[in-house]
């Protein structure tokens, strides 16, 4: 039996933190010797929000090189650049036309959220329609399992609703699919604000760790990260602020929470952050030096060969797709 198969992404803006890594990499990093794992940089996805073209461009070699130095291997995943093929587009025009509703829109709430800042007026059109890009990024390749953070989970909700939709109106055509939500991983939130979600553009640098912080910068912003009343390291709904560095230590250093407990009992909210610290940095060196060595033409070796395997995928779903609504082939 062929193995299932699994796509996501990431988009190229802003800086990738520890959560992008430990809600989603780190998860495809596992799943992928299980599933034919297919890993795209949502550069359509980033321009929905305004982007400087410069720094886009280095941005989605940066992610892809950031896939590579997490350990996605190119000899069994497939890696690439989403406007490199060009049925995302397409689907997505015809999922908007024929099954995306403006009631199923205006319920997704990372759109309430995003454009809450300069209002709904201001947001461009690409913002709104970025969960029927999303959909079709996914039922383009007969995903059966989407691993993504917990943030991602409405939108590939509506993924399966309008999976669903096309099927019932033109028969079967795309694999309805199920998200993979790691449960400590989820939703990795700000260090300055447990509250809320570690977020790539949050306002202030003490928000997130990002992958390309060094060693000094880590342990300042740990040093400086909010934390709960009380003495004892436990990991507990009540302590949201410790319940999140608590997730953070046990992901990275590959223990459970449980485990991280009883390492720190007795030991000080000090003690605790110092060693963390050193935990992201063990992490964050070796990773950054794998980075390093991974040259910009590496990458782009990389992704021409993705982009050539998943158009030849995507091509052939589109070639059903258009036949179905009645387009002349
Ligand atoms: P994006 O680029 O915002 O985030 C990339 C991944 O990181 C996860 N994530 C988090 N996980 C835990 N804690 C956090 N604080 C945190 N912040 C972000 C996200 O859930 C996501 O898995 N629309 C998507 C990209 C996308 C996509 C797709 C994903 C486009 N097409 C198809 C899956 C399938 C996005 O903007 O993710």
């Amino acid at each position: 039996m062929s193995k299932q198969r699994i796509f996501s992404g990431i988009q190229p803006s802003g800086n990738l933190h520890i959560g992008n890594y430990l809600g989603a990499i780190k998860n495809w990093v596992a799943l992928q010797d299980q599933y034919e794992s297919i890993f795209c940089v949502v550069d359509m996805h980033a321009i929905t929000v305004p982007q400087d073209p410069e720094i886009l461009r280095k941005k989605t070699i940066e992610i892809a090189r950031i896939y590579l130095a997490a350990g996605i291997d190119p000899a069994q995943s497939t890696i690439f650049i989403q406007s490199h093929v060009k049925a995302h587009a397409e689907l997505c025009w015809i999922l908007n036309s024929v099954t995306a509703r403006m009631g199923d829109m205006e319920k997704m709430t990372q759109f309430k959220d995003k454009s809450q800042k300069e209002g709904t007026e201001r947001a461009t059109v690409g913002l709104f329609d970025y969960p029927v890009l999303m959909a079709g990024d996914i039922l383009l390749y007969d995903t059966q399992t989407v691993p993504v953070g917990q943030d991602q989970v409405q939108h590939v909700e509506l993924a399966r609703t309008l999976a669903r939709r096309f099927n019932k109106r033109f028969g079967e055509t795309f694999v309805v699919p199920e998200y993979f939500v790691k449960e400590e991983g989820k939703m990795i939130m700000g260090l300055d604000n447990p509250e809320k979600k570690m977020s790539k553009s949050a306002a202030s640098e003490y928000n997130y760790i990002s992958l390309m912080d060094n060693a000094d910068d880590v342990r300042k912003k740990i040093r400086k990260a909010v934390t709960d009343s009380g003495e004892e390291i436990v990991y507990r709904d009540d302590k949201p602020a410790l319940k999140n560095l608590i997730n953070i230590y046990a992901l990275l250093a590959n223990i459970s929470t449980q485990d991280v407990e009883k390492k720190f009992v007795g030991k000080r909210y000090g003690d605790f952050k110092n060693d963390l610290a050193e935990t992201v940095v063990a992490f964050l060196v070796p990773f950054q030096k794998r980075m390093s060595e991974i040259s910009d033409e590496d990458v782009l070796t990389v992704l021409r060969s993705g982009a050539k395997r998943a158009g030849e995928i995507a091509e052939k779903k589109m070639q059903e797709v258009k036949e179905k609504v009645g387009f002349i082939i």
